[in-house]
């Protein structure tokens, strides 16, 4: 039926008789000559028709009409030198069609325009997604997807001697902090699958069977309040290897997102600097910063500590601390009625717990700020916060106080709104960044018990470890732990992993399980643990967001085929839906959904 694509035919085959199937882009009825603008998966190509020198194909090229699907065969011919088009890699050149066969026509009025969905609702695009992603935007997306799956492969498997294994979908939970979407089982009443939220324990027991180095395109489904970086199925680049060290786990992924900038964008990044954990709170207020600006904040806790200012000395005395985000220029661009109460920048670290946003202004004769602030200060302490601050005349500095996470949360927002305000980040700038040293708990308050940050299985770090000690855990214990940083999204995270039954007992004690229930939930991995594990440790990173950072877009919808919207709802199939009595009885469950709400 097809001689060649569309997009591929350029001032080359002129002379040439071609055939190309596609869709109708457009029709153009200047009158007399008809233009069909014809698409396929390549591009689009130029088709004309006129009743002088295409008698046969005139007609049924007039009654084309968008999104038809037609054959067409004609000879390539160079377009006249007033209508080349240059936008087109295909615009030298146009085909007159000797005969146009209609292949498939369409029967209902479009709900919008292929070849212009700019504008056009997302939900709408989403019902009909199949005419969506015939757009050049999704195509060129979901082609530069599979490029970059194909340089994952072909590099994990041909340069680092990695194996495609995959890993069931029908599981026991593994805790990775989500809610597990849950599958019946028919056979064994009252039982139930989860979805894996990641291949976890497979992967690591994948190791103890000695594969070494393990990589998959891996499925993984969390039940979780949905952003624009979040759907409850998504895709992983998992892997897991055995006896290497965390500085050569790094270094391979590294060189592994190297080799995909490479070939995908042409770019050939840097080595990618590295930052603990401790770190990225204390400059950025954040453990996975946006490093392409400044803006960093400055913890200015002791120069206020015995300060008269009341605010500042209390959120200290009460644990707390103040910090700073110097903002070079800011005096001028920044109103105060933006940062007092109501303020949107007042508003905004409201919205993340802040009580309020204290603020100095630099000025060349001395500093302006409210009263009480400025009478706490003396001349030697203001020279101190500007010294710290790197303040200049023109700089406002912002502060906030007290609870530390409080403070370093809203701070780091107010901190990302302005790096975009202020037009700091410089277009095409690639940031990558390794963060390191991740504390390996945090305090579950509620249940006055730790929890695991990463996951259970992460290596606690030897040094902060007391290891003859029934409780050798604290919130200060960092783990061996890593996560990838581009441009302040995480694209993906790792760990050594415990590999010792006795290491991995007092980890599940510190989470608050006791043996009992360790060994009911994760017997398995224990027991494995006395067969000869290797030392290892792998990542996984996010498929989707990596994607969607290369090419550009701001939600990882734009580069699944099939995505669900915010509120998890496939609006193409309408799933989830409801199911049968019988299929439900089968597998002995009962439906009971909320009483709707009047
Ligand atoms: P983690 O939970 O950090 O680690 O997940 C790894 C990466 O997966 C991406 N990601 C998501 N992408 C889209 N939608 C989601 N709902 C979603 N959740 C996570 C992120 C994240 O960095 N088993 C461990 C990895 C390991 O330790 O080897 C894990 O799954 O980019």
């Amino acid at each position: 039926m097809r001689t060649h694509y569309c997009g591929d035919l350029n001032a080359e085959h002129i002379g040439k008789t071609v055939s190309i199937c596609g869709w109708v882009d457009r029709r153009r009825d200047h009158g007399g000559v008809i233009f069909l603008d014809l698409r396929d998966r390549t591009g689009i190509v130029q088709i004309v028709s006129d009743p002088v020198r295409t008698p046969d194909s005139y007609q049924i090229a007039g009654e084309m009409r968008n999104e038809y699907v037609v054959q067409i065969t004609g000879k390539v011919t160079a377009r006249p030198t007033d209508s080349l088009n240059p936008k087109l890699a295909t615009g030298e050149v146009e085909i007159y069609a000797e005969s146009v066969v209609l292949l498939n026509a369409v029967h209902k009025s479009l709900p919008f325009l292929v070849s212009d969905t700019d504008d056009v609702r997302e939900e709408l695009r989403l019902k009909f997604r199949y005419l969506d992603i015939r757009s050049d935007r999704l195509q060129a997306n979901l082609r530069l997807r599979a490029a970059v799956v194909k340089t994952m492969r072909r590099y994990l498997e041909d340069e680092c001697g990695f194996m495609e294994v995959e890993t069931p979908m029908l599981c026991r939970s593994t805790p990775e902090g989500a809610r597990d979407f849950l599958v019946p089982s028919r056979v064994n009443p009252g039982q139930w699958f989860a979805l894996p939220q990641s291949p976890q324990l497979f992967k690591q027991l994948l190791m103890v069977g000695g594969f070494d180095r393990y990589y998959q395109i891996a499925r993984c489904f969390r039940d979780e309040d949905l952003r624009a970086d979040r759907q409850p199925e998504f895709t992983q680049l998992d892997m897991e290897m055995s006896f290497m060290s965390q500085e050569e786990i790094l270094t391979l992924n590294e060189n592994l997102l190297r080799q995909i900038f490479r070939e995908i964008k042409g770019i050939e990044l840097p080595a990618f600097p590295r930052m603990t954990y401790a770190e990225a709170m204390d400059r950025y207020g954040c453990d996975r910063p946006d490093t392409r600006f400044g803006l960093e904040l400055v913890n200015v806790s002791d120069l206020f500590a015995n300060s008269g200012f009341k605010v500042f000395a209390n959120s200290i005395a009460q644990g707390g601390i103040v910090k700073a985000l110097p903002i070079p220029n800011g005096d001028s661009a920044i109103s105060n009625t933006r940062i007092k109460p109501g303020g949107d920048l007042a508003n905004l670290a409201a919205q993340y717990g802040a009580k309020g946003l204290a603020y100095i202004r630099v000025r060349e004769g001395g500093i302006d700020t409210i009263g009480a602030l400025k009478d706490s200060l003396s001349e030697a302490q203001i020279a101190t916060l500007l010294e710290r601050t790197g303040a200049q005349p023109g700089t406002l500095i912002l502060f906030g106080a007290g609870d530390k996470s409080i403070v370093n949360e809203s701070l780091n927002r107010v901190r990302l709104a302005l790096g975009q305000e202020l037009n700091l980040i410089a277009p095409n700038q690639v940031n990558l960044l390794w963060v390191t040293d991740f504390p390996m708990f945090g305090w579950n308050a509620g249940e006055q018990r730790l929890d695991a940050i990463h996951h259970p299985f992460t290596a606690p770090n030897p040094e902060d470890m007391q290891s003859d000690s029934e409780q050798p855990f604290t919130t200060e214990t960092r783990a061996l732990a890593y996560d990838i940083v581009f441009n302040g999204i995480e694209i993906g995270g790792g760990s050594l992993r415990i590999y010792k039954r006795e290491v991995q007992e007092k980890v599940f004690a510190a989470i608050g399980l006791s043996p009992e229930q360790a060994r009911e939930k994760f017997g398995f991995l224990l027991e494995a643990f006395e067969y000869g594990t290797p030392p290892h440790g792998g990542i996984a990173f996010g498929l989707d967001r990596l994607v969607m950072l290369l090419v550009g877009a701001n939600s990882i919808r734009d580069v699944i085929a099939f995505p669900k919207t915010q509120q998890a709802r496939d609006l193409l199939t309408e799933a989830p839906s409801s199911v049968d009595d019988i299929q439900l009885k089968e597998l002995y469950v009962k439906s009971v959904p909320p009483e709707k709400s009047k």
